[in-house]
């Protein structure tokens, strides 16, 4: 038994800011954010909520899959930015009162863990119809005082239904974390008025160390998915698509290089979207798969990494 992708479904906000709108509010550059990243713009939420976003990419991807929300047996959000911090939102927003909702927090592997969460529930037989959702409002996470940090990220949410399948679905899937290493890419918690605790500790927003992230994940990322490819049977030579978390160019070149992949096989939205944290894997396989980029049998890598540290790869049959 596999666990089959039958729908998915994307949702951005409608403000876009090009890199030029903040060259006006704050020290930087078309030119840097550009060159060191691949981004030109993103979609930033004004209006929009997390739940409103992720709702109507799930009502894309139940769509195709031709699944009313009343069926859906369970709903997993994969976020660090959810609207409330408590769960089951997406749920209400849905009327999917049959399912039984959690978020899952695995910062920008968070597509990836509740999908292979979906799909460890799907192979023990205990649920068929799982809506996976990826998604971010990073803005109101960021300090917009720092440059280094609030250039990269965009909002959005992406959303896959999963179903069981005989003959196409995930084949194998990797996972891993490193808390040890936490500490280069951070947030931490909100602040209260708890009277017995002395919480001296200011706002809290995404700090990170830029270059530490980026020798991890030029390093782990090719491991996890050779690793994964050959789980599955496979080589990387017979993969059709490389799905990955768009974090920064440089990365996904690096990781092509290394894997010594065409970059043709890593399609990226990077640019208009900037990193969508555990929204961007969902809302890319939305586009490829919108684009027609998808055919029946092809062999595709879902790959996800990010704070934690934790990292994810998946290998499917479309
Ligand atoms: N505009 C202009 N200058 C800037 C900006 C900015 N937005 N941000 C930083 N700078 C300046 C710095 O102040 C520094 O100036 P200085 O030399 O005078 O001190 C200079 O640019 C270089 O800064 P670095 O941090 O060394 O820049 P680097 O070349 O390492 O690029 C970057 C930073 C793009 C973040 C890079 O480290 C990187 O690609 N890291 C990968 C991590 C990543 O992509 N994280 C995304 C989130 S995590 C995830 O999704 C997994």
């Amino acid at each position: 038994m596999k666990t089959r992708i039958c729908g998915t479904g994307s949702a951005l906000p409608k403000r876009v800011v090009k890199n030029e709108d903040l060259s006006k509010i704050m020290d930087t550059s078309d030119e840097w954010i550009r060159s060191r990243t691949g981004i030109a713009s993103r979609h930033l939420a004004v209006e929009e909520t997390l739940a409103g976003l992720a709702a109507k990419a799930a009502a894309q991807a139940l769509e195709e899959a031709e699944i009313a929300a009343e069926d859906l047996d369970m709903i997993l959000a994969g976020t660090i930015s959810a609207d409330r911090l408590l769960p089951c939102e997406l749920q209400r927003e849905l009327g999917a009162a049959k399912a039984v909702a959690f978020d899952i927090n695995a910062a920008c592997s968070g597509f990836l863990f509740a999908l292979q969460t979906a799909d460890a529930y799907i192979r023990s037989g205990q649920y068929r119809n799982i809506l996976v959702v990826g998604g971010e409002i990073l803005s109101k996470l960021m300090d917009w005082n720092d440059r280094s940090t609030c250039v990269l990220f965009g909002d959005g949410a992406g959303a896959a239904v999963v179903r069981p399948d005989e003959a196409y679905g995930i084949l194998s899937s990797v996972q891993g974390s490193d808390g040890a290493r936490g500490g280069v890419l951070s947030c931490g918690g909100r602040r209260n008025n708890n009277p017995y605790v002395t919480n001296s500790t200011a706002l809290s927003f995404v700090t990170m160390d830029g270059q530490a992230v980026y020798k991890f994940a030029v390093r782990t990322v090719p491991k996890a998915i050779t690793e994964a490819v050959e789980r599955a049977g496979l080589t990387v030579e017979d993969i059709d698509l490389f799905v990955l978390h768009q974090a920064n160019i440089r990365i996904i070149e690096s990781v092509s290089k290394r894997l010594r992949v065409s970059m043709e096989r890593f399609p990226t939205n990077l640019s208009e979207c900037g990193n969508i944290s555990a929204g961007s894997v969902p809302v890319l396989l939305d586009d490829v798969n919108r684009r027609g980029l998808l055919n029946k049998g092809d062999k595709v890598v879902l790959a996800g990494f990010g704070a934690g540290l934790t990292w994810g790869a998946s290998v499917l049959i479309w």
